[in-house]
């Protein structure tokens, strides 16, 4: 069941990062994160980097980290709500692992975002209409990267987490009986 990389995507506020690492915890594996990638390689914050190269000096540093976690080890990887954009950023997903998305409604996303973790893009604009905006446009490519889809409105990590491995284990099932 661990022979290639799970990857969740979803939108800011889908409970990426605390689901990847709740499951990594349970399926032994590491746990990987593009965002805390980008951080890590460039010493700063997102905030900074969205100041300083804009939106596109950030998605570039976002494929850079994204080709090198395709190569492995093997991972389970949270990704930034905006890694689906780029054409080869969705290829990648889709050819080195299990894509796993968290489907969320905007106001759960709301909810989710309010509390800490600087976000530039909800940054001086009405979150709410930016979130939507957001979800329009990415939905079809979350859509088209997804080996499976699990809804995280009104539930906790933990229940997420088991939800996302009984997936993973049906999955497993189904491609041994094949
Ligand atoms: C972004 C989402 C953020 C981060 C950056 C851009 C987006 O990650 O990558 O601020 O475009 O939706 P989270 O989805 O973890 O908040």
């Amino acid at each position: 069941m661990n022979d290639s990389n799970i990857i969740l995507i979803g939108p800011m506020g889908a409970g990426k990062s605390s689901i990847g690492r709740r499951l990594a915890q349970k399926l032994l594996l590491p746990f990987k994160d593009t965002d805390q990638e980008i951080r890590r390689g460039a010493g700063v914050d997102i905030g900074f980097i969205f100041d300083k190269e804009g939106e596109s000096g950030f998605r570039e540093r976002e494929t850079r980290v994204l080709r090198e976690l395709a190569k492995g080890p093997v991972a389970v990887i949270a990704t930034g709500g905006g890694v689906v954009l780029r054409e080869e950023n969705r290829r990648l997903l889709k050819d080195s692992g299990t894509v796993i998305y968290l489907e969320t409604s905007v106001q759960w996303q709301l909810a989710r975002t309010q509390a800490g973790k600087h976000r530039p893009l909800l940054e001086g604009v009405d979150a709410e209409q930016r979130l939507t905006a957001l979800l329009s446009e990415r939905e079809p490519l979350y859509l088209e990267c997804a080996n499976i889809i699990v809804n995280t409105d009104e539930r906790r990590v933990a229940s997420v987490t088991d939800l996302v491995l009984a997936h993973l284990r049906d999955a497993a099932t189904a491609g041994n009986s094949s």
